[in-house]
């Protein structure tokens, strides 16, 4: 639904994105991760057509942006960072100025907006002044918006920012609702909500894609070993210690057994498991499942 391929953009001397490519899939819901000034505003800018990228291609259904932008815009719905809703507006009158600016055909107006509405679950407030409605409601608002031209493909930045918790769990829930007959690409910096709702997870970095995959698969690194052994710990551990490639060791006794938490530079379980069965007895060696957010920490070399 998107393929965006070697995506550049600077600003002067800011390489604010360096390579960028990754695909969006039909009825996918997409995360798009990474901390402050990663990139992820300027590529869904570029994505949505209102940033021209520096380099580098993308396709919106097939459709390449740059031969095409207003047939490729036709099948996007974004929500962006801020949304610029009009404040003194009432909430129908806001969403049939939109869909007139959007070009849906007089008749279709109101029932496109109703149809939007009812989508995000605003229809009670359709009457109210958007300046007065809940932060959580106003960003429904501009979801509405987004969704008034029938788009295939959403792009929301950061929907849930600045919502609290409650608000947080409505607007995921109605993106994950959404994204069953869409294609979502959503971006956050708040990663529980990303194995909450997304499918797989583009992790951004200082303009570069660093990790790609599903939420679960990022977090199970190879890198991380847990072993389990029975014998003397400081023997084990030593040995462990002593393999070339391990960067950390950390044992802690648990029962009969000595567990070891190994970290290592490349794949060297058999080289683990050779020196664990020579200095006492080997019970179990497996990936240790790292939580999405250590994994982010890793990756992006801040934090924990
Ligand atoms: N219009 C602009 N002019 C100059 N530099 C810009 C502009 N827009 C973005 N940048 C720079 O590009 C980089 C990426 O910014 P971007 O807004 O895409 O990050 P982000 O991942 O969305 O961050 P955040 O989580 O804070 O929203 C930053 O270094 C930023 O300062
Ligand atoms: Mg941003």
């Amino acid at each position: 639904m998107i393929r965006a391929s070697g995506l550049g953009k600077s600003f002067g001397a800011v390489a604010a994105l360096e390579g960028v490519s990754f695909e969006a899939r039909p009825g996918e819901v997409l995360g798009f991760l990474g901390p402050n000034g990663a990139g992820k505003t300027t590529t869904m800018r570029i994505l949505t057509g209102f940033l021209e990228a520096t380099c580098g291609k993308v396709e919106v259904c097939g459709i390449d942006l740059a031969v095409d932008s207003k047939a490729a815009r036709a099948r996007i719905g974004y929500l962006p960072e801020s949304v610029p809703l009009y404040g003194e507006m009432r909430v129908a009158e806001y969403l049939a100025y939109r869909a007139a600016l959007k070009g849906v055909p007089r008749r279709e107006r109101r029932a496109r907006c109703e149809e939007a509405c009812a989508q995000v679950g605003i229809r009670d407030v359709e009457r109210r002044i958007i300046g007065q409605l809940s932060k959580g409601y106003r960003q429904r608002v501009g979801l509405a918006d987004a969704l008034l031209h029938r788009p295939e493909v959403l792009i929301l930045d950061e929907p849930t920012d600045g919502l609290d918790p409650n608000q947080r769990r409505e607007v995921l829930k109605l993106v994950a609702e959404l994204g069953k007959e869409r294609t979502v690409v959503l971006s956050t910096h708040i990663l529980p909500e990303v194995e909450q709702v997304c499918g797989r997870v583009v992790i951004l970095d200082r303009g570069r894609v660093i990790a790609e995959g599903k939420p679960a698969e990022l977090a199970r690194s190879e890198l991380v070993l847990r072993v389990t052994a029975r014998g003397l710990a400081a023997e084990l551990e030593a040995a462990v210690k002593a393999i070339d490639g391990v960067t950390s060791v950390r044992g802690e006794t648990a029962g009969d057994d000595f567990v070891l938490t190994v970290e290592c530079a490349r794949d060297v379980r058999e080289a683990i498991a050779r020196a664990v069965v020579q200095a006492g007895q080997l019970r179990e060696l497996r990936p240790a499942s790292l939580g999405l957010e250590e994994v982010f920490a890793r990756l992006t070399g801040r934090g924990a």
